[in-house]
């Protein structure tokens, strides 16, 4: 039997085709994510998602079950799950930042730091786009320079996690991990930690709910492939890029 035609599709109406400028040229697969770049954002995803999770009920144990003292551990797994989670979380941001430095092409710090002229132009015509003053984004092969600095302030706010983590966890720990103590002045002791992690936890879940809406917007915009190349590492671009100075 042969498969039906692809412009039969669901009600028999034929699919609206409506060819951009780029796709006339041609479009070519370019491989744009490494595998340290998407594995890193994926797994600080998944960390982030449940470092807020149990932050929370530490913070404010929302929930109390019923039954003996000696049975209930929520608070203790909920603690021994962050602090492992944190470890690792910790790891893959100190990866990705080393990676900023000895990795590939579009995983290096001048995508975080617009220091072209095109690209510092490209911030402003992102700010432009964001506030409805044009149609089309600037287009870029890999982050577009807004979203580079503002990935920026989040591996600020990676840091601040971590060592305002660190510097609590030298409060109570014991062995080796006091070392961590030193930090605690530097954040004006351990209740002020606590208030800076606090606070900048839902600085991170803020830029998360923008990012993940603009995520969506850009790909369907741009039409390269945006939220797919952060797993298959591959972006779809237009033939004449090949040898674009970004
Ligand atoms: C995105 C990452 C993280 C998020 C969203 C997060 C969130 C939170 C929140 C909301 C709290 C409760 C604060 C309060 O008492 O009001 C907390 C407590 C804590 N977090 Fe994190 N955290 C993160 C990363 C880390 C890291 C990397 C460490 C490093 C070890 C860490 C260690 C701690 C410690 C020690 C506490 C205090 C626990 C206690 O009171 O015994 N956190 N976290
Ligand atoms: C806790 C949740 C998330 C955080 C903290 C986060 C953070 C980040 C960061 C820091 C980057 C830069 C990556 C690098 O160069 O290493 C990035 C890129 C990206 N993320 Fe996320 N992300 C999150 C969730 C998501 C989700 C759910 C999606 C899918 C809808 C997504 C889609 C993307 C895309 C498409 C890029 C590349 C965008 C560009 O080129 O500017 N992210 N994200």
């Amino acid at each position: 039997m042969t498969p039906p035609p692809a412009a039969a599709v669901k009600g028999g109406a034929r699919p609206q085709v409506s060819p951009r400028r780029r796709d006339v040229e041609g479009i070519e697969r370019v491989y744009v994510w490494d595998l340290l770049v998407r594995m890193s954002h994926w797994i600080i995803m998944i960390s982030v998602f449940m470092l807020a999770f149990t932050g929370i009920y530490i913070g404010e144990p929302f929930l109390i079950p019923a039954g003996p003292e000696n049975e209930q551990f929520v608070m203790a797994t909920m603690k021994t799950v962050h602090f492992y989670v944190a470890i690792i979380f910790a790891l893959t941001v100190a990866s990705r930042i080393a990676w900023m430095f000895v990795g590939s092409y579009y995983a290096r710090w001048h995508q975080f730091v617009p220091m072209s002229p095109r690209r510092r132009r490209d911030v402003f015509g992102m700010l432009k786009f964001y506030s409805l003053l044009s149609k089309e984004p600037p287009l870029n092969v890999g982050h577009n320079p807004l979203a580079g600095m503002t990935y920026l302030a989040v591996f600020g706010l990676y840091l601040t996690m971590i060592f305002t983590g660190f510097a609590l966890y030298s409060v109570s720990a014991v062995g080796y991990m006091q070392m961590w103590e030193f930090l605690l002045p530097i954040f004006g002791g351990a209740q002020m930690a606590r208030w800076i992690h606090h606070l900048a936890m839902w600085f991170l879940l803020g830029f998360v709910a923008h990012h993940i809406w603009s995520a969506m917007l850009v790909s369907r915009v741009e039409g390269m492939g945006l939220i797919d190349s952060l797993f298959s590492g591959y972006k779809f671009l237009p033939k004449s890029w090949r040898n674009r100075d970004e």
